[in-house]
Formats: C-alpha cells, structure tokens, sequence
C-alpha cells in the first residue's frame, strides 16, 4: 500500500527528454501550421536553440497527423551521424517504431526482396553492421530506405510525415544533403519532410546557402520561447493536480525562465521537490529550489564555457554586463576585448544559438547560463 502511495506523488514536471504530447506547454498554433504544410505537401525546417522543444512539438504534431490526416509519422533521429552507415541504420529504425500491420508487412516484404540486408525485424541493417562491418554496403541500402515513402503511397496510398531530428548534424556526412535531395525533391506527392534544427548557423548554411543541394526547399519555423501566461497556468495546474499550491513563488520562477521552456521545466521540478504534498510554495522554497538547479546545472556550465574561446567568453560577459549592449566603451574596456574581435565572436556565440537578436539587444539564449556567468 505504501508504495503504491508513494508513486503517486511523482514530481510532474519533466525536463530532461522530449514531452509526451499531452505534457507540453501551449504549441497549438506551432502544431497547427507544421499539419498544415505537410498535408499541403511542403517541406519544413523547423529551427530553435536546443532544449526548446522541437523534438517534443515534432512528436505532438505526428500524433496529430496521424489521428486527424491519417499520415505515417516517422522520425528519423541523426543526432551524431558520421558516416552512410549511421544514417542507414537511423532511418531503419524509424520504420520500425513507425510501421504496424499490413503495411509493415508489405513494407518487410519489400526490404527482404532488395537483397541488401535490411528489415524491420531485430536482424536489420544495425545488427549485421555490428557483426561485420563489411557485411552491408550501406549506400544502397540507404537509397532503398530513402525510397520507402513511394512504397508506403503504393501499399495502400499513404502519405509519410517525416521528421529529420537533429538535422544540422547531415553536415558531418559529406554529401549527404545532396544524397537526400536526389530523393526527396520527387516526393512531393508522397512524404511531408520536416528538418528539425538546433544550431541556426548550420541549418541557414544547409538550406541559406545557393550552393548547397537543400538550398531554398523549406519553409523555415522558428520555434520562440513560450510565454509567461502559458508557464504560469501549466505550473499553478500542476501543482494543485499534485496537491501542492505554487504560491508567490511563481512569479520569480516565470520571471527568471524568460520564457525559455527547458529551464521553466527544470525550476519547477525544483520548486516542487521543495515543497511537502499539502504545502503552497514560499519564496524561501524558491530560493533553495534556484540555487539547488544552478548546482545542478554547474558541471554542465563548466563544460560549455571551457568549450568557448576567450573572444567568445569575454562577449558573453560583456553582453551580460552592458545589459544587452556589448559594444559600450567601458565594457570593452574592462574586459580588454575590441569591438571588432566582439563583433566576429558574437557571429559565433548566435551562430550556436548560445546569444540571440532581441530587437537591438543581444541577450544570452539560457537565462540560467547567463547567471552562471554573472556570478564567476
Ligand atoms: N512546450 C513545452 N512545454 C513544456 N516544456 C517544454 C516544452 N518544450 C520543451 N520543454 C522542456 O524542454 C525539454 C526539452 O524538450 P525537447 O523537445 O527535447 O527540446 P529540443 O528538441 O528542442 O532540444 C523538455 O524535457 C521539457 O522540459
Ligand atoms: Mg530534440
């Protein structure tokens, strides 16, 4: 009895993977346009800093595509591909989790007839390229499994909704957009592809640039903070849904996320662990809850700024401390840095999405990040 108790009083807010549809905050507009284009047949490229819920708002919408239009999601993660290989075996994969049924028999068939090694099954491309590298020649196999969305129109006139996660990483496989693009431009009337993004430097390259193979073939989304009045309602409701009230700690907490919703998550699943089941939320729960996530967050924020050259440190600094306006005199001055090495450095730092354009302001992307730094 106990334990059954015990598991009920779960902490709701969840911030360390993507949400289950029903667990996010607003996105109803974002989900809305994504159906939109990929019923209409366009191509989407879904760009925001990491930890904005992009892979979350994907999951979302392919639920809904697949309820309301009858499309079958599939999502394709290449987070840290490296080679033909890797993105084969992520593209079985994702027919796999995505496939049930007569089509997934249909769609096994048709793998086992091409001869090259793949399946749907536990013995696939993945299993065989562990047991001998050499096995597979991934190349072929990936121009199979790039042509399945005209197998899945003729199984049964189907359309694919298909999500490529992480997709600023197809820059470490050489020639890979020009490899996708051979495929996917004649697709159209089959497959609705969105490419999901993190680092906008890489993703305006991949689609921006005349040059490249991807060049103008997406409309681009940009997924923005969330607001404060979502934050708000979705943490007063799940606090009284777990018996607990928010209280006067709601408004540093909303006014210190910024909108940013992985931080928003991660301060009230803070928040929460500081108040008893029965209890409403004081300001001193959320001062211990802020200092408990910036220790938490401490090794990371470690990492990252080891990870930055001294340009790109002092800029971060001197956007926090000219509040925006890194570029002051003074500021410069303190920090032994000239405007034109501060110029290319922030190029950098809103390339990697870690500062952004706030009208005429710069501000850091992660408030918590930019705390960090305040406090060294
Ligand atoms: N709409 C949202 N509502 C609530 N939390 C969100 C939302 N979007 C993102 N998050 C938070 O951010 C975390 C990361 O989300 P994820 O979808 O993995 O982001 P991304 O794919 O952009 O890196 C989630 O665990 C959650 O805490
Ligand atoms: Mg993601």
């Amino acid at each position: 009895m106990l334990s059954s108790y015990m598991i009920t009083d779960t902490n709701p807010f969840i911030y360390s993977h993507p949400l289950e549809p029903d667990d996010i905050i607003d996105r109803d507009g974002e989900t809305q346009t994504l159906l939109k284009h990929a019923v209409g047949g366009h191509f989407v490229r879904l760009y925001a800093p990491r930890k904005y819920g992009k892979t979350s708002l994907i999951q979302r919408a392919m639920r809904e595509g697949e309820l309301q239009e009858g499309l079958i999601p599939v999502v394709v993660d290449l987070y840290r591909i490296v080679s033909w290989a890797d993105v084969a075996v992520r593209f079985e994969r994702a027919y796999s989790r995505a496939l049930k049924g007569a089509l997934r028999t249909k769609v096994e068939e048709f793998l086992q007839r091409t001869g090259l090694g793949l399946s749907l099954g536990a013995y696939g491309i993945s299993a065989k390229l562990q047991l001998d590298q050499k096995a597979v020649d991934p190349l072929p196999a990936l121009h199979a499994l790039l042509d399945l969305p005209l197998r899945l129109e003729e199984g049964g006139g189907y359309r694919a909704f298909i999500a490529l996660d992480e997709f600023q990483d197809v820059m470490k496989v050489p020639d890979l957009d020009g490899l996708l693009r051979s495929h996917i431009q004649y697709q159209g009337h089959v497959a609705s592809y969105v490419f999901a993004g993190s680092e906008p430097g890489l993703m305006r390259q991949l689609f921006e640039d005349k040059d490249r193979p991807l060049y103008g073939s997406a409309v681009p989304m940009r997924l923005d903070r969330l607001q404060n009045q979502d934050i708000g309602e979705y943490m007063t409701a799940r606090f009284k849904g777990t018996d607990r009230g928010v209280g006067e700690a709601l408004n540093p907490l909303v006014t210190t996320a910024k909108g940013h919703p992985q931080r928003a998550m991660l301060l009230a699943h803070r928040l929460w662990e500081e108040v008893p089941k029965g209890d409403v939320a004081t300001l001193e729960h959320w001062e211990l809850a802020y200092e408990s996530g910036l220790e938490e967050l401490d090794a990371e924020f470690d990492a990252r700024w080891r990870g930055l050259e001294l340009s790109e440190q002092k800029t971060l600094r001197a956007v926090i401390l000219g509040k925006g306006s890194p570029y002051k005199d003074d500021v410069l001055q303190l920090f032994d840095l000239n405007k034109a090495t501060a110029q290319s450095a922030l190029k950098r730092l809103q390339a990697t999405a870690d500062i952004e354009q706030d009208g005429t302001q710069q501000r850091v992307v992660d408030p918590l990040f930019a705390e960090w730094i305040s406090r060294l």
